[in-house]
């Protein structure tokens, strides 16, 4: 197979401003973007309009899971796209149903509905858990406080971050939020009305915090007491990141009891295509055909192409044991994110994390000299001098930092990764 390696374009074009005026007069202004305008990219590299190159540890929060430019991803979507792009979900396909056995075979006895996005695929769960409760009028579904769950009107529901409720009240019905790790509240939580605890292995953008053993089996046993569904919500923790296929199954591993662990439900997203937008949900096999024929749908839910390389991605993580590498590389990058942190305690806190969903958190920005009159939060600032020395890397809430690199990231780009973070580092110390 031939490596496409895109080198940065040889006359520098200058199109920032340009392509950023197209911007403030045609697109919604919801996000809050960064002043860089990206070409094109190649590996764990991207460039920018005027030929910079910046190492991607962001991974398009935690998309890119083979990088940029692959070219299995390529070549599969032109081969896949000259024979069948889209057909309706009123027929079969074999890719969907190739991809569906993928997921069940690393999952557990189930079935898989396919949607768009990280948000579809949890909306599907949410439907869920309302089918299943809804003869004994049991509807509310527990979420943890700083989870993030998408952006739909369910999804700020179950999202318990009000920044990202705040000017869209009424919240729609049904949700309610729980201390994360705290066994106890989600006990003192539940209600007659309760159907279902959904929570993510490891929260993203609630700032890299895995969910302890202790409280992933006491979940289990504490919903099946209450006849409650356990959905685990995989959508940026998921897909081999942390080293194992499911964050659980790594947070779970050589814990007594853990290999019989398995939620009801699990959404993923992201790297499920890497870049190529496809969601899922899966089902544990008891509750699999609670979503009947007309219950529930997506135009574009499980098209042949975003399965073709959805299976392709499959086959390159397999074939290369990309999960090896998120676990070995990411454990090396944590130990050296640890020891900046004890290196330079007046600018890190502390690190963590598990495999590539790694995550520094910085002081307050009021004792970051450089920082304190800055307007933006330690995390913005941080990353605007990351971005200048030539690395992307994901903020997440005011503080801390995400690395969610590609699952191939070779060893060399983890150091220099991480030579260029502690340069920044010892700029602000
Ligand atoms: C844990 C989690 N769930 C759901 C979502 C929503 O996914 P999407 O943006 O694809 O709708 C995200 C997105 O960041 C996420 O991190």
């Amino acid at each position: 197979m031939k490596e496409i390696f895109p080198t940065p374009p040889p006359i520098v074009r200058n199109e920032f401003e340009s392509v950023r005026e197209l911007f403030s007069r045609n697109v919604v202004p919801s996000y809050g973007r960064f002043d860089l305008v990206f070409s094109h990219g190649a590996g764990s590299y991207v460039f920018d309009v005027a030929g910079k190159r910046y190492l991607d540890l962001g991974g398009g929060i935690a998309v890119n899971c083979l990088g940029h430019a692959h070219p299995a991803i390529t070549e599969v979507l032109v081969e896949q796209s000259r024979k069948l792009i889209h057909v309706s979900n009123l027929y079969f396909t074999e890719p969907q149903g190739r991809l569906a056995a993928e997921l069940v075979k690393r999952s557990g006895a189930g079935k898989v509905f396919f949607a768009n996005s990280g948000a579809e695929a949890n909306e599907g769960l949410f439907k869920l858990a309302r089918k299943f409760g809804h003869d004994e009028g049991r509807f509310e579904i527990l979420t943890a406080t700083n989870s993030f769950h998408g952006r739909t009107l369910a999804g700020i529901a179950a999202t318990g971050q009000d920044k990202i409720k705040k000017g869209f009240e009424p919240m729609t019905p049904g949700f309610r939020h729980i201390p994360f790790n705290d066994l106890a509240a989600a006990r003192n939580a539940i209600s007659p009305a309760t159907v279902a605890i959904l929570i993510e292995g490891v929260q993203g953008e609630g700032g890299v915090t895995p969910a302890t053993p202790e409280y992933l089996l006491g979940l289990r046993a504490l919903c099946d007491e209450k006849k409650l569904l356990l959905f685990m919500d995989g959508v940026q923790c998921g897909h081999f990141r942390t080293g194992k296929f499911q964050s659980f199954q790594r947070i779970l591993e050589n814990i007594p009891g853990g290999e019989k662990f398995l939620p009801d439900g699990i959404s993923t997203a992201k790297s499920l295509g890497g870049g190529f937008p496809i969601g899922a949900f899966w089902v544990r096999a008891p509750f699999a055909d609670l979503l009947g024929p007309g219950t529930h749908a997506s135009t574009f839910g499980g098209t042949p192409l975003a399965c073709a390389v959805a299976l392709k991605i499959f086959e390159v993580i397999e074939k290369e044991k990309l999960y090896e590498n998120a676990r070995k590389l990411g454990e090396w990058m944590k130990d050296e994110l640890e020891r900046l942190a004890k290196t330079y305690p007046s600018v890190v806190k502390n690190a963590r994390g598990l495999g590539f969903m790694l995550g520094l958190e910085l002081v307050e920005k009021e004792k970051i000299p450089a920082f304190a009159s800055g307007e933006k939060p330690a995390a913005i600032q941080f990353t605007n001098r990351l971005h200048q020395a030539g690395v992307l890397v994901i903020p997440a809430g005011t503080q801390v930092i995400r690395l969610l690199p590609p699952l191939n990231l070779k060893p060399q780009e983890a150091g220099e990764g991480i030579s260029k973070i502690e340069e920044v580092i010892k700029s602000l110390a």
